[in-house]
């Protein structure tokens, strides 16, 4: 179903945040999305000059659109070709609308071809950073050097321009590198200003979002944490609203946003699964009581999963086994909580996209991921979702503005499944303790050499492997643990990372000391992909 901005998603309810009378900053943008990967990316450049943007269908109705009352539109890049059978088009009625509109790379063939312009099919790709040559240094182009490096990524191109258009650009191959119509507010670049490799990229972002759409740069995470906790106190008005904690990122600034907005109608429920990190439940407990004080259930379902799990092996079906569980021990906790009637979740921005705009259909499923944020709708509640118009990193900015701890903000994700994917083969309670053992020295060596940050996620695995090792004078027959840290953006993609070697044989010895049963240490060497970050 469609939210009120036309952004696609799959929830079953949308939170009235996104009434674009009530909450939203009246200066925004939207990117029509025609399918590029750096679409979102357009997104958080804008949001950069302070000035809220939304991902929505490359084609959502010129109505729609003049209700939503965006200063400026821009049509997004995408990997069709406007010669293609069933080419993705913008409703041609938007070119009338008087709004301003930036076409970037496809984005501008598109307008190119509805406004009569001819594109020439590309015969070759040209892809990378190419020379660009100002031409016309006007509003778009205000403030960049004469010549600057943009980056390129196209086949189709405009050769000529007709009588409405003129040339603000060109490149030794493209000579419309950077277009503009003669009477209307309308831009085109070949090339893409929102990857870092377009010098200048962001200057031209800013000078169409400032000097031509006439934005204020007033969006700021405080003003939008109001708008928030304003919205949240109308629609929960003497309910009761139920949130799941993880322990990570997203659910504790839910936490904290509710505890402020609401603060004595908040139940958060926490399930202990049996599948944590060290420490990790009694943590979660401190945290709550120093900075939320609102009621809090702690729901110990450990028994539970690990019988579950106990002969289960297969990666996919530990996931399922857990996700099932999860949805029966929080629907069961939350039903016992009277008057609850809404349920906040800490999806975000890139989640709701991801949901809804698969244009070329779904992507193949590596694995089944379980969190959280998945709960189903039939739990029967309304759902809260404060954070779905915001990218990870301004759900950390939120979290700081909401005075969450440091450590909290930057800790590394965590699988909803927990250390049952990290325990190699069927789970019990030895081994998890086993590994939670080696994971917790890990961790706390990568703190103390100042590492955990350089990383975005690391841990340990334990292997379903013995091996044979010599202490003192005796064989060992014992296991196998696997050191695992990676750099990465976006989880999609990852490097491992070069831990320094006295670190790797540091951590190594305290646990093949201090952990019972471990008798070897190996660090995991692998990218992603083709290797995945998890090893289950
Ligand atoms: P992979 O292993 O797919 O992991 O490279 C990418 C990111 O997703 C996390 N991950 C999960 N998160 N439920 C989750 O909530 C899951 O089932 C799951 N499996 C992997 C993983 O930790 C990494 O951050």
């Amino acid at each position: 179903m469609n939210d009120p901005t036309g952004t696609t998603t799959v929830h079953q309810h949308s939170s009235p945040s996104l009434d674009p009378d009530n909450i939203l900053p009246e200066d925004r943008i939207l990117v029509l999305d025609f399918g590029s990967q750096t679409a979102q990316l357009i997104a958080r450049r804008v949001r950069e000059q302070r000035v809220f943007c939304q991902l929505v269908r490359h084609n959502l109705s010129a109505e729609r659109i003049a209700e939503l009352k965006p200063k400026g539109l821009i049509l997004s890049g995408g990997p069709a070709s406007v010669y293609g059978d069933k080419s993705p088009q913008p409703d041609p009625a938007i070119f009338d609308l008087g709004i301003p509109i930036l076409g970037i790379c496809y984005g501008m063939q598109a307008f190119c071809q509805a406004l009569g312009v001819k594109v020439e099919p590309g015969l070759s790709r040209e892809f990378g950073r190419t020379r660009l040559q100002v031409v016309q240094p006007e509003e778009l182009l205000r403030d960049l050097p004469d010549e600057f490096v943009a980056w390129m990524s196209h086949g189709d191109q405009v050769q000529s321009l007709n009588e409405h258009f003129e040339t603000l650009a060109v490149t030794s191959t493209c000579p419309a590198a950077a277009v503009k119509h003669k009477t209307k507010s309308i831009y085109g670049l070949q090339f893409h200003p929102e990857v870092t490799h377009t010098a200048g990229g962001s200057q031209i972002l800013a000078n169409f979002v400032n000097n031509i759409c006439g934005c204020r740069g007033t969006w700021t995470m405080s003003s939008f944490i109001e708008k928030e906790i304003t919205a949240i106190r109308n629609r929960v008005g003497d309910k009761r609203v139920i949130c799941g904690l993880s322990g990570g990122v997203d659910s504790s600034v839910v936490a904290a946003l509710l505890a402020k907005a609401v603060g004595t109608q908040v139940s958060c429920i926490f399930v202990d699964n049996g599948m944590l990190r060290g420490g990790e439940r009694d943590e979660v407990e401190r945290r709550f009581t120093e900075h939320f004080k609102t009621d809090l259930h702690v729901v110990d379902a450990r028994n539970l999963f690990l019988d579950a799990l106990a002969n289960v092996v297969d990666p996919q079906e530990k996931r399922k086994t857990i996700g099932r569980l999860f949805i029966d021990v929080f629907r069961n906790e939350a039903l016992s909580i009277p008057d609850a009637q809404f349920l906040a979740q800490g999806t975000l921005y890139p989640d709701v996209i991801e949901s809804g705009s698969n244009v070329d259909g779904p992507s193949a499923t590596i694995k089944f991921h379980h969190n959280v944020g998945g709960l189903p709708a039939e739990l029967g509640f309304d759902l809260i979702e404060p954070l779905r118009d915001l990218f990870k990193d301004e759900v950390r900015q939120m979290g700081l503005e909401l005075d969450l701890p440091d450590d909290l903000i930057w800790r590394h994700p965590f699988p909803g499944p927990g250390l049952a994917v990290r325990c190699l083969g069927a789970v019990s309670e030895d081994r998890l303790k086993t590994l939670r053992e080696a994971d917790t020295i890990f961790i706390e060596e990568l703190r103390a050499e100042g590492l955990y940050r350089a990383v975005q996620q690391a841990f340990v695995v334990l292997l379903p492997v013995q091996s044979v090792g010599v202490m003192g004078d005796d064989r060992t027959y014992e296991n196998a643990v696997a050191l695992r840290a990676v750099q990465t953006d976006d989880f999609m993609t990852a490097d491992w990372y070069p831990l320094p070697h006295d670190f790797l044989s540091r951590v190594s010895t305290r646990i093949i000391n201090e952990v019972r049963g471990v008798n070897r240490v190996v660090y995991d060497i692998s990218s992603k992909p083709p290797s995945t970050i998890e090893w289950e």
